[in-house]
């Protein structure tokens, strides 16, 4: 991975430091062969087009989510071709929302915008620093904001996931250390938004209700990303996926069983989309483990080692108490 090839003005009052940018980038930006003057250069230069075409090779369905993630990247891209022809350019506000069930993909997808952002020269680094509110908030007066500033320190030049983000907002206690937090947040939001992307992340309706009590932080998020529940066919296609990844694949019948699985197990309770999907692939792994072990003594082919068969997914307890019971 390279350095950043340039690096957005900040546009943060006067007054505020803005973070010199580093030698790296000071030095693409001198360099006549790094002034693109065509979208393909850019894309070509930063290598965003590749991350880009890897998102949507690798994750499945997800349409509105990659075209939006589309249009932030021309913006970004744009943006640069108006600097290397000296247009001011004021570095857009990316803060985002990623709302949506558990197991929707949208820790998978913050993780992919990081690279893109880096790419295109957003932010320093592109790491993901990721959060829920017992990282932020402390539970004694004057813990909060030194834990706060900490976290925002190792998120700086990156991308800052805040998963179930409304927990920050605990209206029902008056003096909760959330608020702390959330002001300090807004601050570095607001002036450093150059060099730090905050991605708050949860379910969509708990987080209507937190902007709409927080308009402060409503106002600072420039885009709002809703992840929708995977259809059945897109889960079975992401389980496709997973097993390849790992080098595993479907017996012959076993893919049919799995798409049976999958009708009962989105019933039942704590269905968790593409999460479920990887829970359920690597329990049946183990049940294949267990399958070929108790064959001591015989020279396994690698088909027989990467095969999961549809009795390893049908002893799930799924299938046995699929009206009565939780998952298995
Ligand atoms: N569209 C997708 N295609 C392939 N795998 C996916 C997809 N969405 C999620 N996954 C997989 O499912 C798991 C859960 O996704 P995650 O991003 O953690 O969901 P969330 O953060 O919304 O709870 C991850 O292991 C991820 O790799
Ligand atoms: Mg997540």
């Amino acid at each position: 991975m390279g350095s950043p090839l340039y690096s957005i003005p900040g546009t943060a009052p006067a007054t505020t430091p803005v973070a010199e940018p580093t030698a790296d980038a000071a030095a693409a930006q001198a360099s006549p062969s790094t002034e693109a003057r065509t979208v393909s250069e850019v894309l070509a230069q930063s290598q965003a087009g590749a991350v880009m075409d890897e998102l949507d090779r690798d994750l499945v369905g997800l349409t509105p989510i990659k075209a939006r993630i589309r249009d932030i990247a021309a913006l970004l891209v744009i943006d640069k071709l108006r600097m290397n022809l000296g247009l001011q350019a004021q570095a857009p506000s990316l803060h985002m929302s990623f709302t949506g069930n558990p197991g929707t993909g949208k820790t998978t997808v913050a993780l992919r915008m990081a690279e893109i952002l880096f790419r295109l020269g957003y932010v320093r680094k592109g790491h993901l620093v990721a959060v829920t509110r017992d990282d932020l908030v402390g539970q004694y007066i004057g813990h909060t904001a030194p834990k706060t500033r900490e976290v925002l320190k190792r998120a700086m030049g990156g991308v800052l996931f805040i998963d179930e983000a409304y927990y920050l907002y605990r209206p029902e206690n008056e003096r909760d250390y959330g608020q702390e937090a959330i002001e300090i947040l807004l601050q570095v939001m607001e002036n450093q938004r150059d060099d730090l992307v905050v991605i708050l992340a949860g379910y969509k309706d708990r987080m209507d209700t937190f902007f709409r009590s927080n308009p402060g932080m409503s106002s600072r998020i420039a885009h709002h990303l809703d992840f929708p529940d995977y259809a059945p066919g897109e889960l079975l296609r992401i389980a496709d996926k997973l097993l390849e990844q790992h080098n595993y694949r479907f017996a012959p019948g076993a893919r049919a069983t799995f798409e049976e699985y999958l009708t009962a197990r989105i019933r039942q309770p704590n269905f968790a989309n593409a999460r479920s999907v990887r829970n359920a692939l690597d329990r049946a792994r183990l049940r294949q483990a267990s399958r070929l072990f108790a064959d001591q003594d015989r020279r396994f082919t690698a088909e027989e080692l990467t095969a999961i068969a549809a009795c390893d997914i049908r002893a799930s307890r799924v299938f046995q108490a699929a009206a009565t019971q939780g998952p298995s």
